[in-house]
């Protein structure tokens, strides 16, 4: 029976408290694998927590005068296309429990929207989601769970017309010319052998609902040890001791 042992008694459960840090998962893929739609089912499921979703997309460096004359020839698949020191320092701050300002990027403009950021606050869970996060080791260091959207090229070409023409300002053939010469070949040279780093490869993406449950179901089992600690911090004390 604890009740009658007051909290400040104990600084070493004050010291358990102030490690709790965000559980950090990544999903990473190529183009239009379905990342983002894997992300928000994960989300959806996990409502009663606070989730941060956090996309490398909002990384992009914004393209300089001569860049821009020459957009054409642009690679945005190549990993030197991310400012990937600025999502790393917002990584670092998220996972200290530090609130942060994501910027948002603009895939018509191909510039980041000088103005405009969007708030995040410290949270359980982070998402990190994009085509290259587990290209920089520094970053896959971050997470506790890595998943590889593994969806088959011809649906992802399939969407991507569809999403850079209707969403993205693009047309037919620049998406098609722009898919041959940078998109395919950097997702062969980059993006595919990142997928060993995964601990989950996830077949068909948002439509795999089975195994997204599983994954749901561990990152609530891993949040439960956390909340554990929350609710009844006494009990961890009195199991340190017993181990001392
Ligand atoms: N890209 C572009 N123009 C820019 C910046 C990026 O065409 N100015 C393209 C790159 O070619 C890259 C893609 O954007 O292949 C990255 O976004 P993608 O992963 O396709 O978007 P998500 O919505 O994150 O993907 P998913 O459909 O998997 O959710």
């Amino acid at each position: 029976h604890f009740t009658g042992l007051h909290f400040d008694e104990y600084p070493v459960t004050k010291h358990l408290g102030a490690n709790k840090v965000p559980f950090v998962i990544g999903v990473a893929g190529g183009t239009a694998s379905g990342k983002t739609t894997v992300c928000d089912m994960i989300i959806q499921q996990l409502h009663d927590h606070r989730v941060v979703l956090v996309n490398q997309d909002s990384f992009y460096r914004g393209l300089t005068p001569e860049e821009s004359a020459k957009v054409g020839e642009y690679n945005f698949d190549h990993p030197d296309a991310f400012d990937s020191e600025a999502l790393l320092e917002c990584l670092e701050q998220l996972k200290a429990n530090q609130p942060i300002k994501i910027p948002e990027y603009d895939f018509k403009s191909h510039q980041r929207c000088s103005e405009k950021f969007r708030k995040v606050n410290a949270s359980d869970v982070i998402i990190v989601e994009g085509i290259l996060i587990f290209h920089d080791a520094r970053l896959r260091e971050y997470m506790n769970m890595k998943i590889f959207v593994d969806t088959d090229a011809d649906v992802r070409l399939a969407r991507r017309i569809r999403r850079d023409t209707l969403e993205r300002g693009r047309d037919v053939n620049g998406v098609i010319e722009q898919y041959g010469r940078f998109v395919k070949p950097a997702f062969d040279d980059f993006v595919l052998p990142t997928k060993k780093y995964a601990d989950v490869i996830l077949p068909r993406g948002g439509d795999n609902h089975v195994a997204i449950d599983l994954i749901v179901q561990h990152i609530r089992t891993k949040l439960g040890q956390h909340d554990l600690r929350k609710i009844y911090p006494n009990v961890f004390v009195i199991q340190s001791t017993f181990q001392v």
